[in-house]
């Protein structure tokens, strides 16, 4: 069965760029309606005992219409689990160190990595993951 982090969302509380309001809808009305419906989709069936990671890459496997839905749903919980967990009360500002760096050559700073980034998100989207190969 999944659930949703209520505690990391109220630590983040007005801490970043994005208002405790639009939190708490994404929390409360995004996420607790993916995780219940997940939940009814799973009920049931081999998916109910998985972790949420099992679940996607089980469900991913499968091109029935149900199992479709259980991916979307487990996708965009565990989508939303990963937001949370990528927040903190007290962070953001300029990385340090490494990221820093990379930032600063890939993108000519951190202002100017915050113009690509709001340029390059989707209408539908307040989120964009920046991710690097290993
Ligand atoms: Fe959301």
């Amino acid at each position: 069965m999944a659930s949703t982090p209520r505690t990391a969302v109220r630590q983040v509380g007005s801490r970043t760029d994005i208002s405790a309001r639009t939190l708490e809808f994404h929390h409360d009305h995004h996420h607790r309606a993916y995780v219940d419906k997940l939940n009814k989709l799973i009920a049931g069936t081999s998916f109910d005992r998985m972790p949420l990671e099992e679940i996607i890459l089980a469900s991913s496997k499968s091109e029935q219409k149900k199992n479709v839905d259980i991916f979307n749903n487990a996708a965009q919980a565990w989508n939303h689990t990963f937001l949370w967990n990528c927040m903190r009360a007290k962070g953001g500002g300029k990385p340090n160190g490494g990221l820093g760096r990379q930032l600063d050559q890939a993108f000519g700073g951190l202002d100017k990595f915050h113009e690509q980034f709001k340029a390059r998100r989707s209408a539908s989207s307040a989120a964009l993951c920046l991710a690097r190969p290993r």
